[in-house]
């Protein structure tokens, strides 16, 4: 049966010709239409636009159901392109050492960090990481993401790759949610290469890639490129090694130091280069000439009091600009897209318009589903929330901490 949303008070992101991003001043100018309808068949949209042009009396003969939406506003579900949600228990205890005044590199270095989760995952049955990350898939959709990318890299061998993407692609086949994988072996160095890291690389190369392609087991491949993880030398071994697979880069860049991260990314035409708090002219130059989403995570930057990205710069010099949640266990233990609206608006000083790009088509685009997903557009899929009647859509970003999506459709299906 056809769905026909009535009455719906604000329907945002509308998009009459489809476009893939939205960069620079463009992420200002937000198409919405007042009073709308829209009309899902099957799992897409088939049509919108304002409720004086259309005659309800064409659609009393059909099946249809029509859900008078008054007060309410429906946006396209967030597209999260970043996030590491298959993983073992939470780090609290390490939260509590950054507390007392640890940084993120040194608890990295005695072994806390990505190597406790990795520890962890080697203990976990995949039949418990497949559960636990079920109930983050499911926490993530109630509030009103559609897409979302996950990363393995809690692995750091290969059979513990192995068994992370295989969680990933169960929750593929499962959830309703458009999911990516992304390889991200290289995302930190085991005790064991600590003096011999090459030999890591050789791993990842010589045998993790091959048997991740062999299986199908990834869209994408990511590195974490930074100070005190992997060099931009050690990126481009991976980065070539997964080319040849046709596993195109989403990568870990600047978020510890001017890395070179974001120049090795666009070098190979990465997808997206994600974190970028040490963004500076070279590097906003270098992504100017390039199709890579840059890609800013500031829910990790806020749990870690990390320094902000230079947004602005970024988009006044005409960037395009993706959000994402990065959920993870130890820099950003939540994938709440709502709160990294307020994020973007509060830390980043990005406009409401602006961070509703980044969270839908520019996200979107940073995952490779800007086809389908991201917009309000004829002939995507039909992936949209509908919010608690709220007052302008600025209200999102600025009611922060609070959930302001009532119902979720996903597929065409009402799914909360
Ligand atoms: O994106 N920066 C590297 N990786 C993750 C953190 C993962 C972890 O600490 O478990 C991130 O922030
Ligand atoms: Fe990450």
């Amino acid at each position: 049966m056809d769905i026909l949303l009535i009455h719906i008070k604000e329907l945002i992101n509308v998009e009459r010709t489809a476009v893939s991003k939205v960069c620079g001043k463009d992420m200002q100018v937000l198409e919405t239409i007042k009073d709308a309808y829209l009309h899902i068949s099957g799992a897409h949209i088939k049509d919108f636009g304002s409720m004086k042009d259309i005659d309800l009396s064409d659609y009393s003969g059909r099946q249809f159901e029509i859900k008078d939406c008054s007060g309410q506003m429906v946006f396209p579900a967030f597209c999260d392109s970043h996030t590491h949600l298959v993983y073992e228990g939470s780090r609290e205890i390490e939260y509590i050492d950054k507390i007392r005044g640890l940084s993120y590199e040194e608890i990295a270095r005695r072994g806390g960090g990505i190597l406790n989760s990795s520890k962890r995952l080697h203990e976990a049955s995949e039949e418990s990481l497949f559960e636990q990350a079920w109930g983050r898939v499911e926490e993530i959709m109630g509030l009103g993401t559609g897409a979302v990318e996950i990363k393995s890299g809690y692995g750091l061998n290969t059979a513990d790759e192995i068994k992370m993407l295989r969680v990933i692609r169960r929750l593929k086949q499962e959830s309703l949610l458009m999911i990516k994988s992304t390889f991200l072996g290289a995302h930190a160095l085991p005790m064991d290469y600590k003096k011999n890291p090459d030999a890591y690389v050789d791993l990842v190369v010589n045998e993790m890639i091959p048997m991740v392609a062999g299986e199908d087991l990834a869209d994408y491949i990511d590195v974490f490129c930074d100070k005190g993880f992997f060099t931009v030398a050690q990126t481009e071994r991976i980065l070539m090694a997964g080319l040849k697979y046709g596993l195109r880069p989403k990568i870990h860049a600047n978020e510890l130091d001017f890395s070179g991260g974001i120049q090795v990314g666009v070098k190979y035409d990465a997808l997206s280069v994600d974190h970028l708090e040490f963004t500076g002219d070279a590097e906003i130059e270098a992504l100017l000439n390039s199709e890579t989403m840059p890609t800013l995570l500031p829910g990790a930057a806020f749990f870690l009091g990390m320094i902000d990205p230079p947004v602005r710069k970024m988009i006044d010099a005409g960037l395009p600009v993706a959000l994402a949640s990065d959920y993870n266990p130890g820099s950003s233990p939540s994938g709440n897209m709502q709160l990294i609206m307020s994020f973007g608006c509060i830390k980043l000083r990005m406009l409401p318009e602006e961070v509703i790009h980044a969270v839908t088509i520019n996200g979107a685009y940073a995952m490779g589903v800007e086809d389908e997903a991201g917009s309000i557009a004829k002939g995507k899929r039909a992936n949209i929330f509908l919010t608690h009647p709220i007052s302008t859509y600025a209200f999102m970003p600025y009611a922060y901490g609070s959930n302001k999506v009532k119902n979720v459709y996903i597929n065409g299906v009402l799914t909360v």
